[in-house]
């Protein structure tokens, strides 16, 4: 039997031919409302949005026609103002998402690599521009997996880290935004549970753990097109400056400094996932990393944190 599953309805841009077969569900019953490779039409699509549907169905054999297709709309999602807050920051969050699975999954496709960066730009660009943007994706759970929502979060924290800091130029930001997207790549091949604390696992699962930066590095370092700045970024990631990060053991002067953002913002991303409400996580960063972080970075998160909102009392 045919499987379907739902999208959403602004997904789809008017006038402009889709690459599956969409449908509609009605009762228990799924219409073909639009057929593969056909212009949707803005009249039919507009009814829809004007009855407020909830979805829209394509079938699961198709995903990867309609994950394509997300990937070719994600440009024009950062820039679309027309769409609601919400729903485009969930559509951009699920687009950038699978942009990063998708790299992770061919590391040696330029093509993607070269989309990655100007997509890292762009969400910047759109972070930076957009006034309750930070708050709509940063509490965002994604359900299929832990460890995409973890690099995508981490790379808007990071950005509202840098926002705040004097780092803050156009090229810092892309290396940042996608150092950040990467950085636990190895991760993905080794297939280790995000949600997972470190510290609680055997002293050998924890050897293999603290490779994780290397591992993704070199991974990166084999593309000869890929950035080696963005690569140091991964490798340098767990790095703290008093020395007792991994897997290098760097003090302060040795790391760069936007691996350092992003150990901040991943930091402060892995006690939400273990549970800790953010105004809570603040204080813990606060007060425990001090000494591991640079005190400015640390301020930077606090007051990014509270000009967005993202830490309520
Ligand atoms: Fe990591
Ligand atoms: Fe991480």
């Amino acid at each position: 039997m045919e499987e379907y599953q739902p999208v959403k309805v602004e997904v789809f841009k008017k006038d402009q031919p889709v690459l599956f077969n969409v449908y509609l569900k009605i009762g228990d019953r799924f219409l073909l409302y639009c057929r593969k490779n056909t212009v949707f039409e803005a009249k039919r699509l507009n009814k829809l949005l004007e009855k407020k549907l909830p979805a829209l169905y394509i079938l699961s054999s198709e995903k990867h026609l309609y994950k394509q297709y997300l990937n070719q709309r994600l440009n024009n999602l950062l820039e679309n103002k027309k769409l609601p807050l919400q729903t485009r920051c969930e559509l951009i969050q699920e687009a950038l998402q699978d942009l990063i699975e998708s790299f992770i999954k061919k590391p040696q496709d330029e093509i993607l690599y070269q989309k990655l960066l100007f997509a890292g730009l762009k969400y910047g660009d759109f972070l930076y521009n957009t006034s309750g943007a930070f708050l709509s994706i940063y509490p965002v759970s994604v359900p299929n997996s832990p460890l995409l929502a973890h690099s995508l979060h981490v790379a808007t924290l990071a950005l509202g880290i840098l926002r705040e800091t004097n780092f803050n130029q156009e090229n810092h930001r892309t290396h940042l935004a996608v150092g950040a997207f990467l950085h636990d790549i190895a991760h993905f091949y080794t297939g280790f549970d995000i949600t997972q604390n470190p510290k609680a696992l055997s002293e050998e699962k924890q050897h293999d753990y603290r490779k994780h930066p290397r591992d993704g590095a070199l991974k990166l370092k084999e593309l000869s097109f890929f950035n080696p700045l963005i690569a140091k970024l991964v490798l340098q990631h767990e790095e703290k400056i008093d020395g007792s990060g991994f897997p290098q053991k760097l003090t302060e002067k040795n790391i760069e400094p936007l691996a350092l953002i992003i150990g901040v913002a991943n930091a402060f991303d892995k006690l939400i996932i273990q549970g800790t409400p953010p105004k809570d996580a603040l204080k813990k960063m606060l007060i425990n990393s001090v000494g591991e972080y640079p005190l400015d970075f640390l301020q930077a998160l606090q007051s990014f944190l509270k000009k967005e909102n993202l830490a309520p009392l």
